[in-house]
């Protein structure tokens, strides 16, 4: 019988940020990309494997060349990492691996909205626990702690909230939590330094460190990303891999990223400026907006205005941002930092908003 599996039919796949075609005039704040160009350095590593004509030939397949330079910037061993294509492969790598069947996974609510999705490609019968997150928008431990779960995820700093738990918290979490903990570090770049808890997922077993190129480095067109754990973890999840599944371009490029920390360092500091400056002045026209620890702010209009109406007169404006539409987000809505003239064009909008 030509039938797929009844879960798949009823699947709601995840629902990306629209994507506006490339030479459209939209002001693109939806989907948490960077405002700038990549390093000038991919373009030399793009030209040199073309130069050599380098494609015709399958890439490493477990990506050593990048794997040893995200190892040197962190100080850890290459042996702790699993380059992934983008982290969201990283992430659905670290499902499989973890749950089946009778399964439980546990999320704070609200936190990055696919895993909802990749339970759901990867399960048929388990259980997905959703602890609401506390009246400041901090993460409930003691509930997630109580979720006797196989797996507990979410993202830190948190999405949408753009707010960090401190890794203090984290860890003293997965030192009491019994199951495997995985903290998605996807914008932890732009968070105080010290924040992360990669070098600890290197010696706890049963916690997991995912991180992307999409956000910081400005190589979401890419798909690059990485999972760092213990050398077992990692050898194990390893298994689940397609053979190739980091292009050799992604590779290459991501690697300039990653070793041009100058460039880096002067992308992300230009980020929290604008993001300083784009939140003040929110916050001056009224606004309520969360202390922000991501290259995104999650902004409650004036009490007199709707946050549903805002992402739709921004939309009108040639303005994209994000509007999840349920639970406490119903009343927020996600803007991307961009330039400062992509700022300056959301603050005179809402500006305008405000005098009707
Ligand atoms: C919290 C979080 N984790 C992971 C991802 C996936 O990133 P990528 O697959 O591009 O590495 C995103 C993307 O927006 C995200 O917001």
């Amino acid at each position: 019988m030509k039938e797929f599996r009844k879960e798949l039919l009823d699947l709601v796949p995840y629902t990306p940020g629209e994507q506006p075609s490339s030479t459209s005039q939209i002001i693109k704040l939806n989907t948490n990309e960077n405002p700038y160009s990549p390093s000038p350095n991919c373009a030399k590593a793009l030209n040199e494997i073309m130069a050599l004509g380098l494609l015709r030939k399958y890439p490493n397949p477990s990506s050593d060349s990048l794997r040893e330079s995200i190892a040197k910037i962190y100080g850890i061993s290459k042996d702790n990492i699993l380059v992934t294509n983008g982290s969201d492969e990283a992430i659905r790598l670290l499902f499989t691996g973890i749950l089946g069947n009778q399964s439980t996974i546990a999320s704070p609510d609200p936190t990055y909205s696919a895993y909802p999705v990749f339970a759901d490609t990867t399960m048929e019968d388990y259980r997905f626990v959703k602890v609401p997150l506390l009246k400041d928008f901090h993460f409930d431990w003691q509930s997630l702690l109580a979720s006797k779960a196989d797996l507990v995820a979410f993202a830190n700093p948190n999405a949408p909230t753009s707010l960090l738990e401190a890794k203090e918290q984290v860890i003293d979490f997965v030192e009491k939590f019994p199951g495997f903990v995985l903290c998605d570090e996807a914008y932890i770049d732009f968070a105080e330094p010290g924040s992360s808890c990669i070098q600890d997922a290197c010696s706890k077993s049963n916690l997991f460190v995912s991180r992307t190129f999409s956000k910081s480095y400005a190589l979401a067109g890419l798909r690059v990303g990485f999972l760092v754990g213990t050398k077992e973890n990692i050898s194990i999840l390893h298994k689940l891999k397609d053979s190739y599944n980091v292009g050799m371009l992604d590779q290459a490029i991501a690697k300039a990223a990653i070793e041009d920390i100058g460039y880096f360092n002067q992308i992300t500091s230009q980020i929290l400026i604008t993001r300083k400056r784009l939140s003040q002045s929110l916050m001056q026209l009224g606004c309520e907006v969360v202390v922000s620890s991501t290259n995104f702010l999650f902004v409650k209009p004036p009490s007199s205005h709707k946050a549903k109406d805002w992402f739709e007169k921004l939309k009108n404006n040639g303005i994209f941002i994000r509007y999840f539409g349920s639970g406490v987000s119903a009343d927020y809505i996600r803007i991307t930092i961009g330039t400062d003239d992509e700022s300056d064009s959301v603050l005179k909008a809402i500006q305008k908003f405000l005098e009707k």
